[in-house]
């Protein structure tokens, strides 16, 4: 069995704003069941921002990052399934496998994973600091760093031909995306849909409208260069958000759309969804809020008019399934994922990155690592 190595890290110790430092950090080997995977591609993703600004509370030290794509380097004692030089996609919901949702197909559902708590499913971490203190890996994954330790389930393998960014895009905003559409809202071809908010995860959205056949296609954003991203990935119109939306979108859909998308995380625009919709239609949220916010809808117009409010975590994904997929609809050229990526950063830029997030200038970056 392999030693444990070093690996530079971005980790976040909260005593430094929302900065995230780089760190040269421990990582014991992998042990039953895990592997080690060096990243090859780390997205720089929305709910990694939500942890820096303090909206959501993890443990710390925290490496950040859940979004990455790399190459099995060791393997530890029982994996069946990998491989070294495997190249896979990492998934940040590491649930047990065995209970009732997980058998059924809901492992996001799981109420026994550990990851949300930045732990493997044994209860442990593999990292440690400087000062031989534990360090915690945001959703047990860790992404920004320059090899992890994750469970082999957690782990998918993956058509080598995706190249590594594109890859770490499929474990989060591209697989949230993909999923909201296929197996939390179950577009079918024909229906009109509205995606509010144009960013990484409103965007892989948007794409998979367009692969399931979704028209009209509606973007909605407050910034006019994500709306021309938008029109690039695949909608049909780019409409500026405002007061007056539900009206734009009634006259586009002739009544309001089939089903509507809130890829933001703002209770105000999750409110209006159910105004985007036509009566039986559905309204899904995507976007994660800050921590205790409360969304106000008017109980006896969606009542009424029969509509469905679904959440959607993690886009109902079952990694092992859905990756493999993204990835052949990608090489398929169905899904127009290239655009995705505003930048290519290196580790030491991650603050940049986060900074450039803050200011609304670009849809995706992704650290990568040589
Ligand atoms: N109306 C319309 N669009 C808006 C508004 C608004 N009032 N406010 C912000 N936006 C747009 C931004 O301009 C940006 O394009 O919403 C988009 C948000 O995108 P990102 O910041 O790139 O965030 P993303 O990574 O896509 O994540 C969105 O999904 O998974 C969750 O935790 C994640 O809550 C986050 C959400
Ligand atoms: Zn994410």
């Amino acid at each position: 069995m392999t030693e444990s190595i070093e690996v530079r890290s971005a980790v976040y110790r909260g005593t430094d704003g929302d900065r995230v430092g780089i760190e040269t950090l421990r990582l014991a080997p992998p042990a039953h069941g895990e592997v080690r995977v060096r990243v090859r591609a780390a997205g720089v993703c929305g709910s990694d921002r939500h942890v820096l600004d303090g909206e959501w509370n993890v443990a710390l030290p925290a490496i950040m990052g859940h979004e990455a794509a790399g190459v099995v380097e060791s393997i530890g004692d029982g994996v069946r399934g990998l491989a070294v030089g495997d190249h896979v996609v990492l998934a940040w919901h590491q649930a047990c496998q065995r209970c009732e949702s997980c058998t059924a197909g809901k492992s996001w559902a799981c109420r026994f994973a550990k990851s949300n708590d930045s732990l493997l499913p044994d209860g442990t971490t593999r990292w440690s600091d400087a000062d031989g203190a534990a360090a915690y890996p945001y959703l047990a994954v860790g992404a920004m760093s320059e090899a992890v330790v994750v469970p082999e389930f957690a782990a998918i393998k993956i058509d080598q031909r995706v190249p590594f960014d594109i890859a770490s895009l499929i474990g989060c905003s591209v697989g949230t995306g993909y999923g909201a559409v296929v197996n939390n809202a179950r577009v079918v071809a024909g229906e009109s849909a509205v995606v509010v908010g144009s960013g990484g995860v409103g965007l892989s959205i948007i794409s998979a409208l367009r692969l399931a056949g979704a028209t009209p296609i509606i973007a909605v954003d407050v910034s006019e260069a994500k709306l021309a991203e938008a029109l690039r990935a695949g909608a049909t119109h780019g409409l500026m958000g405002g007061p007056d939306l539900a009206e734009r979108v009634s006259e586009l859909t002739d009544g309001g759309a089939d089903v509507a998308f809130e890829a933001i995380g703002r209770v105000a625009t999750m409110a209006q969804l159910p105004d985007l919709i036509r009566p039986g239609a559905r309204a899904v949220f995507v976007g994660l809020p800050p921590e205790g916010q409360k969304v106000e809808i008017d109980g006896l117009l969606l009542a009424y008019d029969g509509k469905t409010i679904i959440g959607s975590n993690y886009g109902g994904l079952v990694p092992a399934r859905d990756f493999p997929r993204i990835a052949r609809a990608y090489l398929a050229g169905a899904l127009p994922l290239d655009d995705l990526i505003s930048a290519r950063v290196s580790l030491d830029e991650t603050n940049d990155a986060f900074d450039a997030m803050r200011r609304g200038e670009r849809t995706r970056s992704v650290i990568t690592f040589d």
